[in-house]
């Protein structure tokens, strides 16, 4: 076999399960992607720091910019803006592909990011930035980009579904979900991100942007999260036949006056009737329905967080940069259908 050297930028909830399943499967990576997937070393920022998997501790540093500089591929889980940035800049730059579960990063620098990749012929690969594990990048990207999407609804961030599922079933408040789901590895470093929506806002941005081929900047989002929502708020809505969800919808508008065409994406908590198929996506589950001119109704339904869970949309990405890198050939995604209908607690359109 050829060698293929991974550098893994981060070693957290997400980055520790990626180096663990790709050392107990290297035998099958190598069979799958026709090269030895070596990883190099893991970038972390405190080398005593404990790891949710157990493993060699030689592999571990501090020198981050040195691990990319032998690297063919480079996967960024450390998250944040800087030295996101910087050190997928480094790698597109000195000739590696990059697969990064970064959302925060994307939604922001993206544009940016993109253009250096292009410039040079690398390739960034993102499917674990939205919806954990579930296949939703790709379909949008590669499956549905024959068609026409006209509506993307779904799900889109664990830890406030898990928050609010448990404010449902338990009762509980939101602080103690929040301190379970953050237990659970599920909530971002700052979990204002969840909790405010801003999560959801920069995955419905990705989306939007892939389903409709044109730049949705993260700042056109209409975005509220859950603060607001009480216990009293949850137990009135189940009383009254609903279950409250956070969404995110992306969707192509018909300007009825001038006829131009614009998108409109926002994020808020609404109100699902409870015979809804979102109203049973529980725990950190995520949910995406996308409606398609020809296609119809398809819906993508999985794991929307957790660290092996998010591991394996990383490793499908480094499976796909892997066999570029050897022969060239990118993965697919996989897709089943469903109905939908919403019923919103509130309704703001952004154009442009
Ligand atoms: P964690 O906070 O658990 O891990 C971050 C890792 O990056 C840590 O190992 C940390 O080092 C390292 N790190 C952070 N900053 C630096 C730095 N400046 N230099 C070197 N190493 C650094 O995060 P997660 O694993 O939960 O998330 C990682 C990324 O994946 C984020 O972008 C997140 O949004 C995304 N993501 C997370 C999901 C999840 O369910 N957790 C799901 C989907 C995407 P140290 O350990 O020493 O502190
Ligand atoms: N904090 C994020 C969530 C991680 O809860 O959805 C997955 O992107």
């Amino acid at each position: 076999y050829r060698n293929v050297r991974v550098a893994l930028l981060g070693g957290g909830t997400v980055g520790a399960q990626v180096a663990r399943l790709l050392l107990e499967h290297a035998d099958e990576f190598a069979a799958r992607v026709g090269a030895s997937l070596e990883l190099t070393g893991i970038a972390v920022r405190n080398l005593d720091a404990p790891r949710s998997a157990d493993l060699p501790k030689e592999l571990f540093t501090t020198d981050a910019e040195s691990l990319i500089l032998g690297a063919d591929i480079v996967i960024e889980v450390m998250g944040g803006i800087e030295p996101a940035r910087s050190y997928i800049l480094q790698a597109i730059n000195s000739g590696a592909d990059v697969v990064t579960a970064n959302k925060a990063l994307l939604a922001t620098h993206g544009t940016e990011l993109f253009a250096a990749a292009e410039q040079v012929g690398a390739q960034v690969y993102y499917e674990a930035a939205v919806a954990g594990a579930i296949p939703i990048i790709r379909p949008l990207r590669d499956s549905l980009a024959g068609d026409r999407v006209k509506r993307i609804l779904g799900i889109v961030n664990g830890t406030t579904n898990f928050i609010l599922d448990m404010m449902d079933t338990d009762g509980a408040s939101l602080e103690h979900a929040l301190a379970v789901a953050t237990e659970l590895g599920y909530a971002e470093a700052d979990p204002t991100a969840d909790i405010d929506g801003y999560d959801a806002a920069q995955k419905a941005s990705l989306l939007a942007s892939l389903a409709f081929h044109t730049n949705v900047p993260l700042e056109s989002v209409h975005r509220e999260g859950i603060r607001g929502v009480t216990s009293q708020t949850v137990e009135l809505a189940r009383k009254a036949g609903y279950v409250v969800k956070l969404l995110a919808i992306c969707e192509r508008l018909t300007d009825l006056v001038t006829g131009e065409e614009g998108v409109s994406t926002r994020v808020y908590p609404a109100l699902i009737s409870r015979d809804h198929p979102l109203a049973a996506v529980h725990k950190a589950n995520n949910a995406v329905f996308v409606e398609a001119e020809a296609a119809g109704s398809l819906m993508f339904y999985g794991a929307g967080a957790g660290g092996p869970e998010t591991a394996s949309a990383v490793l499908g990405d480094l499976v796909s940069a892997a066999r570029r890198h050897v022969i060239g050939g990118p993965g697919m995604g996989e897709s089943t259908h469903a109905n939908m209908a919403i019923l919103p607690m509130s309704f703001v359109t952004t154009r442009y």
